[in-house]
């Protein structure tokens, strides 16, 4: 399992947590990876500090006008004729929901389909479309009737035992068998991570998302890219969707668009799929005046010349690293990522999953070296992940591979 600590943290700084004994630790993963800018980036702090000097919250029939600017500088970014948003929510889970409503409404079909190992969220809904069904033990409700779940692009312990490049894309070939026979035939949508984030940081191989889209087109499904944790810069471009060449019909945000934590979502969509009304998904807190500055000067940010650019560079180191502690240590099966979104997974004598060593190196990184990682599946996998903050300096990239060095050689 995590973690569990008695640490009393007091501060933040940079990617440091400081404990109330003036312990300092390494965050390797930037929170719960919604820390896109780190702990107190100073522009996203003063901003918040302002707005909650004059206005906190007002309903959100009248915040309309500091929403759109967030929406239309997200939509400058987004792929395939993204052109219309929803910023209604504050998580990702609900988000997702938005997303798949929009797509149920709008083509009157109403199955969901979604890759085994994905993760979209806690509700009874997002978890029950989410590709984990451990976690619905005990929750009948989260059983949702109309998802459909497809073998994942896995390619490391493929499904389907095929090697890289000779495989036929038999993960998609399974998704028009789903349709067939596992689906009502009335489907909606197919929800997908660009990069399987809680299921172990699992990348599809190239040409997977082109053959994908085009059997969205054949089944007029609606292609959402849940870009929760990929989104925001996390893979060098501001959105996955980019770097991969999904061409999705929607996407989905949340954790890294709050830049210092700040609880934030949005849905961006093509206009043709603008048909909720606002009694049909909107809560309380959704675009609360808070939350909308902590995403307009995030995107400030994030969109200053040259700063996707530092995070592709520091990726390439960071991957370089990480490729190296790969070689060294036969306990790390693969080192796989893109940008500051990495996982290694670690594997036994065997190559097969070993939950067991994965949860020991993320409990010692924390109590031995004052660094703190995660393990996927909440726990329950064998990928440990590496996701410092975007801000993250090459100099604290090499001290959280050290640091992990020195655990990996401990535990080995
Ligand atoms: C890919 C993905 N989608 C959705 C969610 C749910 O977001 P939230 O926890 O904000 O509801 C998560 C959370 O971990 C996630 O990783």
């Amino acid at each position: 399992m995590q973690t569990l600590t008695n640490n009393r943290f007091i501060a933040g700084k940079g990617i440091k947590l400081i404990d109330d004994s003036g312990v300092e630790y390494l965050d390797g993963v930037s929170g719960t990876f919604n820390l896109s800018l780190g702990y107190n980036h100073p522009h996203v702090v003063s901003k918040i500090q302002e707005q909650v000097g004059n206005l906190t919250h007002m309903s959100s029939s009248f915040t309309e006008p500091y929403v759109n600017e967030v929406l239309d500088h997200l939509i400058e970014y987004a792929p395939n004729d993204i052109n219309a948003g929803w910023m209604r929510d504050i998580t990702g889970s609900t988000a997702n929901e938005c997303a798949t409503k929009i797509a149920q409404k709008y083509t009157e079909s109403t199955d969901i389909i979604s890759l085994y190992l994905s993760h979209h969220g806690q509700t009874q809904f997002a978890t029950g479309i989410s590709g984990n069904a451990f976690r619905r033990k005990r929750f009948p409700n989260s059983a949702v009737a109309n998802a459909v779940h497809v073998p994942a692009p896995y390619c490391y312990r493929c499904p389907f035992k095929s090697s890289n490049g000779d495989c036929d894309y038999q993960c998609v070939e399974a998704i028009s068998d789903a349709i067939e026979y596992a689906s009502s035939g009335s489907v909606a949508c197919m929800i997908i991570e660009p990069i399987l984030g809680n299921g172990g940081n699992i990348i599809p191989p190239a040409g997977y998302f082109k053959r994908l889209r085009k059997l969205c087109d054949e089944y007029n499904i609606i292609l959402i890219a849940d870009e929760v944790q990929t989104g925001i810069g996390r893979t060098g471009t501001m959105f996955a969707s980019e770097l991969f060449d999904i061409q999705p019909d929607m996407i989905t945000l949340a954790k890294g668009l709050g830049g210092i934590g700040v609880p934030v979502a949005a849905v961006l969509m093509q206009s043709r799929l603008n048909v909720l009304e606002k009694h049909e998904h909107s809560f309380t807190s959704g675009s609360n005046l808070i939350s909308v500055t902590a995403a307009k000067s995030t995107l400030e940010v994030v969109s200053e010349p040259g700063f996707l650019d530092a995070v592709k560079r520091k990726g390439e180191i960071l991957g370089e690293l990480l490729h190296e502690l790969a070689m060294k240590y036969p306990s790390i099966g693969e080192a796989r990522g893109v940008g500051l979104m990495w996982g290694l997974e670690i594997v036994g004598d065997g190559n097969e999953p070993d939950t067991l060593k994965t949860n020991a190196i993320v409990d010692r990184a924390f109590t031995d070296e004052h660094l703190i990682l995660r393990s996927s599946r909440y726990g329950f996998g064998n990928v440990v992940k590496v996701r410092p903050s975007l801000t993250t300096t090459e100099d604290e990239l090499v001290e959280i591979v050290e640091r992990l060095d020195s655990v990996l050689a401990s535990v080995h």
